[in-house]
């Protein structure tokens, strides 16, 4: 008999048909993610699960199912998952690394041009009409990417992909923080490390690239955004919690910094009263950045291998909770 297995939402058919074949699989029939009560109506009897950053996967998810063994998570973050609950009762958590790093690096350097050359304010310009002189001096200017200075904020995977990118592409001075120090990197890709102010203080460019973690909780708040140039902009492809918003919303409303591009928010979808829309000094895109027609695709493959290979009683390629095998072997 096929393991049971809940999916969250439809995910790309080439993973999907794999894991069709290898489970019996009740898959969530709505666009919108399922509530918490909703998913746990449906775990009951399930020994795996796909879930995705929408989905919050708590304690008592996890206690509605007592068979409940692999939870394949369809993105790179897991914050949204309480890992410390799955490692005690011996469920194994996967993630989707690697294959999103490119592709989300490309969309972090795209919303960096975007917001410092006023890509989408220009576009609306032309689009209302309101373009009648022609070619102008003073018309919409922005400020310069090339050989300023970028502040990487996490250099992981992602962060030291746009790093090299910045620097490779646009000549770029790149500064990173980290806790982890890496002096394997600032050799190969030429970055300096400073501490979190330094790096406030003098990039031109602040983008972040940590996970969501009590220590990075609103990691960028007021104080932090007062340290910030008032020429620079901030770029966050990587979870809303990251920043505190409502600081944000007054640096950019009192020009503390020059604009920021945001990718994540604190609550998503964005309300549609939140005051950031009525600012002209931001670009709003709704969590997208590895939101490619081929990494999605790869997303889903991964899922499936890490499903897969668990149910062959082997320890599945991305596995978050590494501590987890001490307390259960792989396998259903
Ligand atoms: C998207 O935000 C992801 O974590 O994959
Ligand atoms: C995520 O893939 C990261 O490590 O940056």
């Amino acid at each position: 008999m096929k393991p049971k297995l809940f999916m969250t939402r439809k995910i790309p058919e080439r993973g999907l048909s794999r894991i069709r074949e290898n489970f019996e699989v009740e898959l969530w029939p709505g666009e919108a993610p399922p509530s918490k009560e909703e998913i746990i109506n449906r775990i009951k009897d399930k020994q795996a699960l796909v879930s995705l950053l929408t989905d919050p996967i708590d304690e008592e998810v996890m206690e509605a199912a007592p068979g409940l063994r692999i939870i394949a998570q369809y993105a790179v973050g897991f914050d949204n998952i309480d890992l410390e609950a799955a490692t005690r009762k011996g469920i194994y958590v996967t993630n989707t690394p690697g294959v999103l790093t490119e592709t989300t690096a490309d969309f972090a350097v795209a919303l960096l041009f975007s917001i410092a050359r006023r890509v989408v304010e220009a576009d609306k310009y032309v689009r209302s009409g309101k373009w009648r002189v022609g070619w102008h001096p003073l018309m919409f200017l922005g400020r310069d990417v090339h050989g300023k200075t970028i502040g990487i904020v996490g250099l992981g995977r992602i962060g030291s992909a746009v790093a090299r990118r910045m620097k490779r592409g646009f000549n770029m001075r790149v500064l990173y923080y980290d806790v982890m120090r890496r002096h394997d990197l600032e050799k190969e890709l030429g970055v300096e490390y400073v501490d979190l102010e330094t790096l406030l203080k003098e990039s031109d460019f602040v983008s972040l690239h940590t996970p969501l973690t009590k220590d990075t909780y609103h990691l960028v708040g007021e104080r932090e955004l007062r340290m910030m140039k008032p020429t620079a902009y901030l770029i966050n492809t990587s979870r809303g919690k990251v920043v505190d918003q409502k600081a944000l919303y007054k640096a950019l409303k009192e020009k503390w910094i020059a604009g920021a591009a945001l990718d994540v928010f604190e609550e998503e979808p964005l309300p549609p009263d939140d005051p950031l829309l009525t600012l002209e000094n931001v670009i709003l895109t709704p969590h997208i950045a590895s939101a490619s027609f081929d990494t999605r695709s790869k997303m889903a493959e991964i899922v499936a291998e890490n499903l897969i290979t668990f149910k062959n009683g082997k320890v599945p390629p991305t596995l978050v909770n590494k501590d987890v095998v001490k307390v259960r072997k792989p396998g259903f």
